[in-house]
């Protein structure tokens, strides 16, 4: 299974901020948005992703990330010219899903808590898996309707009267279909490629599921300015709480074996003394304590 985590956009209602970076760079916390759902796919067992960005912000990405090599992936980078629709990823990256299963994240969705995203990867067996996500506006967002046995009824984009509260989290894994998919669907009103007409063409094939998250699973929305310094202080919280960073790529990595814990120490050599790199050292320090290295 590969991995498209798309961080385009405009990011017009973060402006200023977005004047001079990407939205998806934009810390939340203590690091760019962008390392939230990078750790999700490393975590998830996921070594092959692709960025796909708009050609100015690109090379910030390339820049940030690089090949993948340093935590034991590969990323791959695709430009999208203008802002079509997020279905339009599988027709930039096409050549890289090639005819692998594959996962969509959106950049600017930050989860935390439960591992139902690598429980729904590892039974990925074809069709389409979503989540969906209990809040209190679901008008803002895709929306699910389920029947009395939690079969999923219907999707709507943005609906005035949503039938239900769940609403559907910017993280999709879809079969091969998926590309044929979304070279079918047609630009909605608004002039996209809607992920939500997707989801619909799978529901009218029967394969959809849908899967609800965990009362205490945490989907934080960085949409805003209001909304980035709330999850800034929710993620500072939990870290402060817990002494465990959450969208940490580097512990993810090592944790799934992508990474050697001497290329891991490696790594630190290469930070600058930082609170970050202190959480680190603690990281591998735990490890050679239980694996009784000096
Ligand atoms: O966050 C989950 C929601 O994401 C879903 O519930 C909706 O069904 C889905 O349509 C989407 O809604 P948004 O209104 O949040 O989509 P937005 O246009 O804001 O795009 C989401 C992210 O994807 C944003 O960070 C920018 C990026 N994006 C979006 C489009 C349309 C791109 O990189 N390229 C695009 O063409």
């Amino acid at each position: 299974m590969k991995a498209i985590v798309l961080a385009g956009g405009s990011g017009s209602r973060l402006y200023p901020l977005t004047k001079i970076s990407s939205k998806q760079l934009q810390a939340v916390f203590d690091k760019p948005m962008i390392y939230y759902p990078i750790t999700v796919l490393i975590a998830s067992g996921i070594r092959d992703l692709c960025i796909i960005s708009t050609p100015q912000d690109l090379p910030r990405y390339q820049s940030l990330l690089g090949d993948g090599t340093k935590w034991g992936i590969n990323i791959e980078y695709r430009e999208q010219a203008r802002p079509e629709g997020i279905a339009q990823a599988f027709l930039i990256a096409d050549d890289f899903v090639g005819s692998d299963s594959v996962v969509l994240m959106l950049g600017d969705n930050i989860f935390s808590g439960g591992d139902d995203f690598p429980r729904a990867m590892h039974a990925f067996a074809g069709g389409a898996t979503i989540f969906a996500y209990h809040v209190k506006d679901p008008t803002r967002y895709g929306v699910v309707e389920f029947d009395r046995n939690g079969k999923a009824l219907s999707i709507e984009e943005k609906p005035v009267h949503p039938k239900s509260g769940y609403a559907v989290p910017g993280i999709y894994i879809y079969d091969n279909q998926i590309l044929d998919i979304a070279r079918s669907i047609k630009p909605s009103p608004r002039g996209e490629l809607e992920i939500t007409d997707v989801n619909l063409e799978y529901l009218r094939r029967g394969q959809l599921q849908v899967r609800r998250l965990s009362r205490g699973f945490a989907w934080l929305d960085a949409g805003t300015s209001t909304a980035l310094q709330e999850a800034s202080a929710y993620i500072e919280a939990i870290e402060r709480r817990q002494g465990i960073k959450i969208g940490c790529p580097e512990e993810a990595a090592l944790v799934r074996g992508f990474l050697k814990l001497d290329q891991f120490e490696a790594l630190l050599d290469e930070m600058p003394k930082c609170e970050y790199r202190d959480y680190l050292a603690g990281v591998a320090a735990e490890i050679r304590r239980l694996d009784g290295l000096p």
